[in-house]
């Protein structure tokens, strides 16, 4: 144990994304000594992929919207299995924390008469997204940054934590290595925030850069905690297509917001006829008044009419999208289409959507003020997660907390755009507050097994043991094909189960890896330790949605298209078990009388 580093901390946050940071602010606020680890350098997270805005009840643009609306949107977004106090806390919540954003230095674009302007995402009743162009995410990320290191958060960056130490039942702390030395380090505290984010690179097109490998949620579930929802993943309906290199890249939902429309090689805008029957009535259902609506919104008033179908929810246009492809009514480099350029003019489109005008021209030599997009859905998001208290955030296990998307609940089988970072503000916040709470009740700091530090240094050693293992990289390229062909947007009990055949052979070879050279700096090596994480998380994933015969939000079963009853009273909560990874049911918690009538009125 000496010869590693140690730190001693009242409260460890693993992940500096917006969830992380708003949670380190929080604890720092509340008393605690915190430390913020980060696997990548300060600043550098997928908050910032959340482009096109913040979902906020601040009713700025339009005036019927409220904290009830924006509950009951996220509801149906999420098919009702949602955890609904996370989703009411939210709704509430979210007006807050983003004015008090501001108030800590962030900058958003303005209505005419000053306020915060808003505009429509997928699934929202009314234009809720507080924006900065099409750069939110990391406006926030600057702003959360700013705050955290000036309130004195101590930041460990690039240092990937392992593992979750514990003193019985409860949290002692983590442990991990420094990326740059390879060095082990060892973090004592009385409680530990994970906000670690997704796990998008467990497939093969994603927009999740490379540190997204499924950390948190695998070390909650080594360590006994609960994750729940796990079948339930996003796939973001407009990624970029073509070229090769850039496959996956995120265009924000802000395009279709701004009255961007999608179009297959007919010319037809098919989202008219994908519109399913809980959403039948909410949407145009002609041109005219779709463009109707464009008109309204591009004028700055209350829209009057519906609004188009291109702003339905993203399981259900990624669906769409995936329908026409197979159909043969594709794009070139198999997407659709996406035009912007024939609905507002090019000033209009380089002042709302900068990152997308640049992001095309210098990646794919298109220029959106006058061409369509090419575009197809990417891995974006993981609904499930770490199963917390949505008062707390505490997981299922003492003193250890969860915030973000390694937090499950909060957005059911399906998440509204947006919806994302109003939740690691609201839940970051809470997260920080209660995590701080925990450790000044806690008398002593909890033990460190040195035992248990000794097993996990010595498994992350072998790598460099195997002298002829094969190559890290290609393990991990297969087991993205394998998620993305088996365990991808449409599943089936076949490919579902071929899926669990194939990671038993490929856990077998990740056991075996080979790196080459030395601890410092090493990439190999450090893929070669993600491997385990996706292995096992993908293997939750694939569980979770074998046990679930129906189809629901991000979950689709081909093998049992529709919507049952049953399974809509019930998660799926995943657990480690003495024989592997188990899946149980547990009924949704019981949701309040005046809450459901909320879900009900119009
Ligand atoms: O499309 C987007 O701008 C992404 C937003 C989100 O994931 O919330």
């Amino acid at each position: 144990m000496d010869k590693y580093q140690t730190f001693e901390y009242d409260v460890i946050v693993v992940g500096a994304g917006g969830a992380g940071l708003r949670a380190a602010i929080e604890a720092s606020a509340g008393g605690a000594k915190t430390a913020l680890v980060c696997k990548s350098l300060l600043g550098k997270a997928h908050t910032v992929m959340a482009e096109g805005g913040v979902a906020a009840a601040l009713h700025n643009v339009d005036t019927r919207d409220d904290w009830k609306v924006h509950f009951r949107d996220t509801m149906k977004g999420g098919k009702f299995l949602n955890q609904w106090r996370m989703a009411q806390l939210h709704a509430q919540e979210a007006p807050d924390r983003v004015r008090e954003l501001e108030e800590w230095g962030a900058v958003f674009d303005r209505t005419k008469d000053g306020r915060m302007l808003q505009r429509n995402f997928g699934g929202h009743t009314y234009p809720r997204l507080a924006h900065v162009g099409d750069r939110t995410g990391l406006e926030m990320i600057r702003t959360l940054q700013d705050k955290g290191v000036h309130a004195g958060i101590d930041v460990h960056m690039e240092c990937t934590i392992r593992s979750i130490l514990k003193d019985g039942e409860r949290v002692a702390g983590c442990f991990g290595y420094q990326r740059e030395s390879g060095r082990f380090v060892v973090f004592r505290a009385k409680s530990v925030v994970l906000a670690t984010g997704g796990i998008g690179r467990c497939w093969e097109i994603t927009s999740n850069s490379w540190e997204y490998t499924a950390d948190g949620h695998a070390m909650a579930m080594w360590a006994g905690a609960d994750l729940i929802d796990m079948e339930f993943v996003q796939f973001h309906p407009t990624g970029m297509v073509w070229p090769p290199s850039v496959k996956g890249t995120l265009i924000t939902e802000g395009v279709r917001g701004e009255g961007g429309v999608l179009l297959n090689s007919e010319g037809e805008r098919f989202m008219f006829d994908n519109v399913p029957e809980m959403f039948q009535g909410d949407y145009a259902e002609t041109q005219e008044e779709a463009t109707q609506w464009v008109q309204e919104v591009i004028a700055g008033k209350q829209a009057t009419v519906r609004r188009p179908p291109e702003l339905l929810t993203r399981d259900v246009v990624a669906r769409a999208i995936r329908k026409e492809v197979r159909a043969g009514r594709g794009s070139p480099h198999g997407g659709v289409f996406l035009d912007i350029a024939s609905r507002r003019s090019a000033e209009e489109i380089k002042k709302k959507l900068p990152s997308m005008y640049h992001q095309f021209k210098e990646l794919a030599d298109v220029d959106i003020t006058t061409d369509p997009m090419e575009v197809g859905p990417t891995c974006h998001y993981m609904m499930g997660g770490i199963r917390v208290d949505p008062e707390t955030q505490q997981s299922t296990m003492p003193g250890l907390f969860a915030a973000g998307e390694s937090a499950g609940g909060m957005h059911g089988s399906n998440r509204l755009g947006g919806n994302s970072l109003s939740d690691l503000l609201v839940f970051g916040k809470r997260a920080g507050e209660h995590a701080a709470k925990y450790a000044s009740e806690t008398n002593s700091i909890g033990e460190i097994n040195a035992d248990e530090v000794q097993r996990v240094a010595g498994e992350s050693l072998k790598p460099f043991d195997d002298s002829d293992g094969e190559n890290p990289y290609t393990v991990h390229e297969e087991l993205r094909t394998v998620m993305q062909n088996l365990v991808g947007i449409v599943r089936t009990d076949e490919d579902l189960r071929s899926a669990l055949g194939e990671f038993e052979e490929l856990r077998e070879r990740a056991a075996k890896v080979k790196v080459d050279g030395n601890i410092q700096f090493n990439p190999g090596w450090h893929l070669a330790l993600d491997l385990k994480n996706m292995l096992d998380i993908s293997e939750a994933v694939t569980r979770a949605a074998l046990e679930r015969t129906e189809s629901r939000g991000g979950h689709t079963r081909e093998d049992h298209p529709g919507s049952d009853d049953e399974w809509g009273k019930v998660n799926n909560i995943v657990r480690q078990t003495d024989s592997g990874i188990g899946v149980f049911r547990e009924p949704l918690s019981e949701m309040p009388d005046e809450l459901r009538q909320l879900l009900n009125s119009e």
